[in-house]
């Protein structure tokens, strides 16, 4: 511990008036002295050795356990984002024994390990039982206005005959449903439809572009929120690439396809008549490509072929990786699976700037999504998925297999005006 630092933090809080060209907020200076010598610091503030959740009494949660409902080393998280004080947090049903699909702890801001997670918005709202609760999320965003769009759409393990849907909830009203949307059979199927991620455009009514990443029929589904409609679009760039198929991750050889996976919107643009730019890569494959928002608002132009002239080709990665976010200085954030590490890329300058800020075998394991707080700290989820594509999550659980880690950026997300 650095005693001197609160001493010096105390004397500016009392001079600061005297000294205000020196006592520049510590924090914010302490991480631009860290970007200029290169060192990104993250650190772990969250982890995990299996998850488990508030309960409403022991007998709900003794017949879980009997029963089968709650399997403690079954339940992963895939996503966190950020609202106000909470933390909300997607968990898909990916294996038997996940009582729980969305929910919610507070973000304290300190390290805290195995926190108990709260049912999100409720326990029925979570429950199998009815379509309108929530199924199986991977992903969900948070707009401005604090409602957050729900992608309740894992349809890969017959765990439910609900049709794929997004559900938005309004985090100021106790997660109160303001909109349920069903996708049709040809937009992701009830029989093998994978909703992976999804980025908000908030001009023009309101926008989603939505990765489906099923094996039948990967692609990008547009919806609009005024319109209150869906279209999708398919590419061959939005499949995965048979030759980056072999990564290792801890040891084990991955033997899955997966389709077009992460997506990522440029910041709201100065001038609002400019368009954003949606990346886009599939998790296996090492090459990322671009379209503008332009293009995927148009549905009429979707139906023929002359969009796919707007393809951009943006550059190949050094390795596979799952999803990524742009914060709104437009820089890029995403992971490199085999490498256990975190890149950065300002998407303004050429694709070959992009460079590794930080790669630590024990702490990056499958580096899966990003979130963004309002007071400028970037989060970084590592789950350990290939542990549990394994099909054996470790058994013992003496040791974290879920983190969240932190960095200072000084930043806000994508949804946020650039400055250029
Ligand atoms: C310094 O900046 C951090 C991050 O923006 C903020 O949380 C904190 O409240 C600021 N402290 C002061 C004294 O302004
Ligand atoms: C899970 O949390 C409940 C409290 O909600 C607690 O009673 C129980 O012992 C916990 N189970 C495990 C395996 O940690
Ligand atoms: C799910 O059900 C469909 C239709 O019955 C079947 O074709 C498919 O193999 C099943 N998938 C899994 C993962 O069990």
């Amino acid at each position: 511990m650095d005693v001197s630092k609160p001493s010096v933090s105390n004397l500016c809080r009392y001079l600061s008036f005297l000294f205000v060209a020196y006592c520049v907020n510590e924090s914010n200076e302490n991480a631009r002295l860290q970007r200029k010598r290169g060192v990104e610091r993250f650190e772990v503030i969250y982890d995990w050795n299996y998850v488990n959740f508030t309960w409403l009494n022991a007998d709900d949660y003794n017949l879980a356990i009997i029963n089968g409902k709650y399997i403690p080393a079954n339940n992963v998280i895939s996503n966190v984002k950020f609202y106000r004080d909470k933390m909300y947090v997607a968990l898909p049903r990916l294996f038997k024994g996940t009582p729980v699909t969305l929910a919610v702890m507070t973000n304290s801001g300190k390290y805290e390990n195995n926190k108990l997670l709260k049912p999100y918005p409720s326990w029925k709202m979570n429950s199998l039982d009815h379509c309108a609760a929530l199924q199986n999320v991977y992903s969900m965003e948070i707009d401005k206005y604090g409602v957050m769009w729900v992608l309740d759409g894992v349809r890969i393990t017959n765990g439910t005959k609900c049709p794929p849907k997004l559900v938005l909830l309004d985090l100021k009203r106790q997660g109160n449903v303001v909109r349920y949307f069903d996708f049709p059979e040809h937009l992701s199927s009830v029989y093998g439809g994978f909703l992976t991620d999804l980025v908000i455009d908030e001009a023009d009514g309101g926008f989603a572009y939505i990765t489906e990443s099923s094996d039948h029929d990967p692609g990008i589904i547009v919806y609009s929120k005024h319109l209150d409609k869906a279209w999708k679009i398919r590419d061959r760039s939005m499949f995965a690439e048979i030759t980056a198929s072999n990564f290792v991750v801890e040891g084990n050889q991955n033997s899955k396809l997966q389709n077009i996976n992460g997506i990522a919107l440029s910041p709201v643009p100065k001038n609002p008549n400019q368009e954003r730019l949606i990346y886009y890569t599939p998790l296996i494959g090492v090459n990322m490509f671009a379209i503008s928002n332009k293009l995927l608002k148009n549905q009429v132009l979707m139906r023929g072929d002359v969009w796919r002239r707007g393809i951009k080709y943006i550059g190949k990665r050094e390795g596979v990786s799952d999803r990524m976010m742009i914060d709104n200085e437009g820089n890029m954030y995403y992971g490199i699976l085999n490498l256990y590490g975190i890149c950065k890329w300002n998407i303004f300058e050429p694709f070959i700037t992009s460079k590794m800020i930080i790669h630590d075998q024990m702490e990056y394991i499958w580096p899966a999504s990003f979130g963004m707080d309002n007071s400028g700290n970037l989060y970084v989820l590592s789950n350990s998925l290939n542990k549990f594509l394994q099909s054996k999550p470790p058994k013992s659980s003496d040791k974290s297999i879920i983190k969240v880690s932190r960095l200072y950026t000084g930043t806000r997300s994508y949804l946020y005006k650039n400055s250029r």
